[in-house]
């Protein structure tokens, strides 16, 4: 059902509860999502945003109950991923009267994705379409996060920058004044450290030039998730910090183990950061959910990484998330290694390879233990945990 969320702007979107995984299996969503767009109503009626194509029945149903489809004057894709872009197929057909406006690099991916011949107006920055009492103002935004990502901002000082902001939380509210605040925290915290993270650098730089276009903002209403209408910059002062990664003073132990030798290595390295009063969590990577542990790893201090040695490699897990904080670009971290073999034993000279290419340094010598370890080897362990646990407390 549509809902007022100002005067004549309209939330049209789709609650999906049942999601939980997107980007195919690459992130996991436990707590579902949305799909949020907007139906502005004025002297031209503008619609922004659609839906995956499974709900792209729901979507226009809904459409018609809150607008007729032939005064549909705009169709506004902020972003072209099909999360957003799944109903227009079908959405054109039944607007014969609607302009499709996007970016240019949005216009590339429409094009790739619908093979169609849709009549699209490419915008840029600053661009401006009235609509009557309203203005629309576009903001390009490319990487937030594909090349294509654009805002819109409305005159009456409400934002819709798509994906930037959002979270993959489905709730039964529609604002963040409304739900759980350390939910929405660890989604927000999540959707970031797993999306946006690689592209910090231009997040950084877009808040800046939003802040200096000294736009009003009295509401930030992005395409999943909950919308931010009390105190909406809360988010934009968290993906400032968020994007900085500026290291907090806690460590993160990550390891797979075989027959519990990495294990119990891992567990006494803990041993070692907390005697020096450091707190930690460890994660044994083959049975916790990936995303989960991406989203602790953003913001921690040292990453501590252990795996057997097996095949002259690592455990699949371990290589997975070492592939991720590489590829996610994390930075700022204290690096150790850690593991156990029976023969080859290559497992700490590859994860320190892997720490080296994330540019982390290395706070202290690796600790390998051949088959289970030793007294000898906990002991250095401990001093492993207790020497990491020093470097971060001075960094
Ligand atoms: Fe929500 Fe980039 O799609």
């Amino acid at each position: 059902m549509a809902i007022e969320v100002a005067k004549d702007l309209f939330w049209v979107g789709v609650v999906d509860w049942s999601l939980r995984h997107f980007h195919g299996h690459e992130l996991s969503t436990h707590r579902g999502s949305t799909y949020n767009c907007f139906l502005i109503k004025d002297e031209k009626t503008a619609l922004v945003d659609t839906v995956w194509a499974p709900f792209a029945g729901q979507y226009i149903q809904q459409l018609k109950a809150a607008v007729d489809l032939a005064r549909i004057d705009y169709i506004i894709v902020n972003h072209a991923e099909p999360d957003h872009s799944g109903a227009l197929p079908e959405l054109v057909r039944l607007c014969p009267n609607a302009q499709l406006i996007c970016s240019t690099r949005g216009a590339d991916s429409l094009a790739g994705l619908y093979h169609a011949d849709w009549k699209l107006q490419t915008v840029k920055t600053g661009q401006r379409l009235p609509l009557g009492r309203r203005q629309l103002t576009f903001i390009e935004a490319p990487m937030l996060h594909w090349p294509d990502s654009m805002f819109t901002h409305l005159s009456d000082g409400i934002l819709l920058p798509n994906d930037a902001f959002g979270q993959h939380y489905a709730t039964a509210f529609r604002f963040n004044d409304q739900v759980d605040q350390e939910e929405l925290h660890c989604e927000a915290l999540k959707y970031y450290a797993n999306i946006l993270a690689p592209f910090s650098a231009q997040v950084l730089s877009k808040i800046d030039e939003l802040l200096k276009l000294n736009l009003p903002v009295s509401m930030i209403l992005p395409s999943h998730g909950v919308m931010w209408r009390q105190d909406p910059l809360q988010i934009v002062r968290k993906y400032q910090e968020w994007a900085s990664q500026r290291p907090q003073k806690r460590a993160t132990i990550l390891y797979d183990t075989m027959w519990e030798g990495t294990r119990r290595m891992a567990d006494v390295i803990g041993e070692g950061l907390a005697d020096e009063q450091l707190p930690y969590k460890a994660y044994h990577t083959a049975v916790t959910d990936r995303n989960d542990v991406i989203a602790d790893l953003l913001l921690t201090g040292a990453v501590i990484v252990g795996s057997p040695t097996q095949n002259r490699g690592l455990m699949p897990s371990v290589a997975s998330v070492l592939e991720d904080l590489l590829r996610l670009g994390f930075k700022n971290k204290q690096a150790a290694a850690f593991g156990t073999y029976g023969w080859s034993g290559e497992c700490v000279k590859l994860i320190e390879e892997r720490l080296a290419a994330c540019k982390f340094p290395l706070a202290a010598p690796g600790v390998r233990a051949k088959w289970m370890p030793t007294d000898q080897d906990l002991v250095a362990c401990r001093e492993l945990g207790r020497k990491l646990a020093l470097a971060v407390q001075a960094g």
